[in-house]
């Protein structure tokens, strides 16, 4: 089959299979049968861009990893050469020639360019929603690394491109995979069907030691650019500050357990221990208050302190009982207890979610089911990002306000960034970048 007719082979099944799904209650035979291969593209080929690749070839089927791109050549060489390890026993499933490895910034468009059908987006989280537009446009499959943006901005960019996935039944999946996790995919139905009541509180957290070290000094680097990106974590403009890089996990179950939207917020935050100017211009801690329409908080901290307690978990309380998740699936930081009668733990089997969100992706893209974590991506995107702007602006801020008003952090240029472009922040003439303080910083355009 050429590669165009396998492509519109795979389109055309997607479609009938859907048909026959909502008409006959039936699942395409084709993909199931794995007769034809889903072929990847890698954009971003770090730590979790490996890791996805690795789930991605893992998954049921015929599958190729045939494209790969990053900013550097350091990484798409790291990167293959780990993955062809993993394969050692199924080299066709690592199929990148050389005129398919892309270095530089623009080694997205060069990966979505190719003959691929599905593309794993996840390179810093600032470029996300330029590379979601662009393999939309191009109506490829998307598996994208949480948090879809970086700011408000963003955020209304991939909702929009998020729309257009839908009306072309791109299947899309996001790195929020807690939601394919057995201890919350169990519970959190439960708490749905109202095993503690009215959710009335809810605790988030995400405090821990924090991350990886900059990567590289200024005499390694041809700009100030490139400094910035291999050290992506400790700028807004790439990372969104660690409440959306990581926090994001946590608030995102507190709205799935809510199943509501926040309507305003307010929290406070700084940097007391990471206060390094190496360490860029992020803070490493924020706490804010996240209000619903009926009165409930949910109350959130996240903070990267070595040496301090550590919490990375999730709970809420209601009018009958109260609920605690843990993404470590012990019993004992998994269960349901009632205000009366026996508590309910989470004791089933707990396979590695970041494979489960892979199988489940691409097993609706062979059966041509809906699959579409996009906007659910986001919005969770944006409670993440309204926190940051409440926590560096010190103000109280309402959901609308910052979804529609809120600032933009990226450059205006994010499709076409080049080595040599501007930066949104640049140090001074001690190499210290200007950290935002609550009451003056400005987080609305
Ligand atoms: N779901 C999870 O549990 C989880 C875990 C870790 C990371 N992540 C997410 O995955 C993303 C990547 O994180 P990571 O830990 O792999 O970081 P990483 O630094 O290991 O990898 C990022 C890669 O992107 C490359 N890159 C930077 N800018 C690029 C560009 N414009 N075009 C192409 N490549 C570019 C870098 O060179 C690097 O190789 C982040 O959004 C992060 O939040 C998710």
């Amino acid at each position: 089959m050429s590669d165009k007719t396998r492509r519109d082979f795979l389109k055309q099944t997607s479609t009938t299979a859907l048909a026959a799904g909502i008409l006959g209650g039936l699942q395409s035979g084709a993909f199931a049968a794995g007769s034809d291969t889903i072929r990847v593209g890698l954009v971003g080929c770090g730590g979790r861009g490996s890791g996805a690749a690795r789930q991605a070839l893992s998954t049921e089927g015929n599958v190729q990893l045939v494209a790969v791109g990053d900013a550097f050549v350091e990484s798409v060489d790291a990167s293959l050469t780990a993955l062809k390890k993993a394969f050692e026993t199924k080299p066709e499933r690592v199929a990148v020639d050389d005129d398919h490895k892309f270095v530089g910034l623009d080694a997205y468009r060069k990966v979505i360019d190719s003959d691929v059908d599905l593309v794993i987006l996840a390179t810093p989280p600032g470029f996300r929603p330029t590379h979601f537009e662009y393999a939309v446009e191009k109506g490829r499959h998307v598996f994208m690394e949480k948090p879809v943006a970086v700011d408000a901005p963003g955020v209304r960019q991939v909702l929009a491109a998020a729309q257009k996935a839908k009306a072309q039944q791109l299947k899309v999946g996001v790195g929020l995979q807690r939601r394919h996790q057995n201890c919350y995919l169990d519970i959190v139905p439960r708490i749905h069907d109202g095993a503690i009541g009215d959710i009335t509180a809810l605790r988030v957290y995400w405090n821990s030691g924090g991350v990886w070290e900059p990567r590289r000094a200024r005499d390694q680097v041809r700009s100030e650019l490139e400094y910035q990106v291999w050290s992506w974590y400790y700028y807004n403009w790439l990372s969104g500050d660690h409440i959306c890089e990581q926090h994001i996990h946590n608030l995102d179950v507190g709205l799935w357990l809510k199943q509501q939207l926040p309507v305003k917020a307010r929290g406070m935050g700084g940097r007391e221990v990471r206060a390094d100017k190496r360490y860029g211009e992020i803070f490493d801690h924020h706490a804010v208050e996240y209000f619903f329409a009926d009165g409930t908080v949910m109350s959130s901290t996240c903070s990267h302190m070595a040496n301090c307690y550590s919490d990375v978990s999730e709970h809420a309380i209601g009018t009958k009982g109260t609920v605690d998740l843990n993404s470590n699936s012990s019993p004992k930081d998994n269960r349901i207890t009632p205000f009366s009668g026996e508590a309910f733990v989470y004791r089933g089997e707990n396979p590695d979610p970041y494979q489960v969100e892979h199988d489940t992706l691409f097993a609706a893209i062979r059966n041509g089911e809906t699959y579409d974590e996009a906007e659910s991506g986001a919005l969770s995107t944006m409670a993440s990002v309204l926190g940051r702007m409440c926590t560096y602006s010190g103000k109280e801020i309402s959901w609308d306000e910052a979804l529609n008003h809120g600032a933009r952090v990226t450059p205006d240029n994010m499709a076409d960034l080049a080595w040599d472009s501007a930066p949104p922040t640049v140090p001074d003439v001690d190499g210290a970048y200007p950290v935002p303080v609550p009451g003056l910083t400005r987080v609305l355009a």
